[in-house]
């Protein structure tokens, strides 16, 4: 067995997906079920005799310690993170709670746990800990791309957040020799993503007839990744990443927001064209900026691709055209999804703009 921590969020659910598609192990997902948990991401797998949901928090270390015990994994894998830049910036509580104190006491059941191990279990058994390339901080525009090699500067409370777990993650392994493997990924994009991120949102947005709201000018730059490559990545870093390293994760797929929201328009207008004949970049409006808001993220793969042989399968376009289907397709997960509380997330988020 793995343990999965964070695996009815976005990339967890397809991680845990493609995990019992293509590997032999079972899978318990631990996962405390926040606003961005939801279990109809994994729905159609909620029955297999390989995946067991536990519901519980990562820095509840009675239930961790007992669960290790029982389950006896082989490997973690943890996603569980408070994951959106704008709600760390209303109130960064929750990302300091999980990200830094919850992500310590899953490392310390993790120590006390692989103490318990035989010496050959010991050798086998990894901690993956999956962050974000936020931690490097911005780039200008004629910058190189983030390598493993980048100073940390995170500027948001969410990036800080995330900093503070990989140091821990460091710490543990050169203090205590936990066996552990960091990933720093681009900003992903796929299905089951929560409508509150970029891509999502101006999908969900533009469907319901809403305004599209872009942040200042509309051109900082991400580097998008498709979910299911990231998850690849993942596997492989896992089978074959040496202990201690990182391992930065992105597709060479720098857009800016406006670029990607006029591509999703340009699709929809195809796919789902408005009845009045007009452009979904009818309903584009410029907003405020967010504070702080990092100007370019950019990813240098070199190391993953080179040591592990790990490609991106989907381009940009492949991967958002599949990402806009998969939402025509999927409106009963939206609606689920968007709760009460989506609906008091978007009304202090965007007030009468884009609600
Ligand atoms: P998400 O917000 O969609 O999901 C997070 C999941 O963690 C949810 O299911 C939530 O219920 C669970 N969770 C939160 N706190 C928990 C706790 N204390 N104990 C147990 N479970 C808890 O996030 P995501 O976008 O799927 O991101 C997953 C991980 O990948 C995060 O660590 C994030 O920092 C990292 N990451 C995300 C991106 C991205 O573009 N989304 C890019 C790079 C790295
Ligand atoms: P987001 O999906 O929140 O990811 P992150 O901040 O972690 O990169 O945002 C991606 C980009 O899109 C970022 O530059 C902020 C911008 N953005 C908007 O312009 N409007 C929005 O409504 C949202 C949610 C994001």
């Amino acid at each position: 067995m793995i343990i999965v921590t964070g695996g009815a969020g976005f990339i967890g659910s397809n991680f845990v997906r493609q995990w019992l598609a293509n590997e032999s192990d079972g899978v318990v997902n631990l996962d405390k079920l926040s606003y961005a948990g939801n279990l109809q991401s994994l729905a159609d797998v909620a029955g297999n005799p390989r995946y067991r949901f536990v519901h519980g928090d990562i820095g509840d270390r009675k239930l961790v310690d007992a669960l290790l015990a029982e389950v006896k994994p082989r490997a973690i894998v943890n996603f569980a993170a408070e994951s959106h830049v704008d709600r760390s910036i209303h109130g960064a509580d929750e990302f300091i709670a999980t990200n830094v104190v919850g992500t310590f006491h899953l490392l310390e059941a993790t120590r006390g746990y692989v103490a318990s191990l035989t010496p050959e279990a010991r050798t086998s058994f990894r901690f993956l800990h999956v962050s974000t390339d936020e931690v490097y901080g911005s780039l200008n525009m004629d910058d190189p791309a983030f390598t493993e090699e980048h100073a940390y500067q995170p500027n948001s409370p969410y990036s800080a957040s995330k900093a503070a777990s990989d140091h821990l993650v460091r710490a543990h392994h050169h203090t205590y020799g936990l066996p552990v493997l960091t990933t720093n990924c681009s900003n992903n994009y796929g299905p089951y993503h929560f409508p509150e991120k970029l891509i999502p949102l101006m999908i969900t947005n533009a469907l319901a007839g809403k305004n599209l709201p872009v942040y200042g000018d509309g051109k900082n730059v991400r580097d998008w990744l498709y979910v299911e490559d990231h998850c690849h990545a993942i596997r492989l870093a896992l089978a074959k990443g040496r202990l201690g390293e990182t391992y930065n994760i992105g597709g060479r797929n720098e857009r800016n927001n406006l670029e990607v929201v006029h591509a999703i328009c340009d699709a929809l207008d195809q796919l789902r064209p408005r009845s009045d004949g007009k452009s979904y970049r009818e309903q584009i409006v410029f907003v405020t900026d967010r504070p702080g808001h990092d100007r370019r993220y950019a990813i240098d793969a070199t190391k993953l691709e080179n040591e592990l042989g790990w490609r991106a399968q989907e381009s940009f376009e492949s991967g958002l055209r599949k990402t806009i289907q998969w939402y025509l397709d999927n409106a009963e997960w939206v609606s689920g999804v968007t709760s009460g509380a989506y609906r008091d997330w978007m009304t202090k988020q965007y007030g009468k703009v884009a609600a």
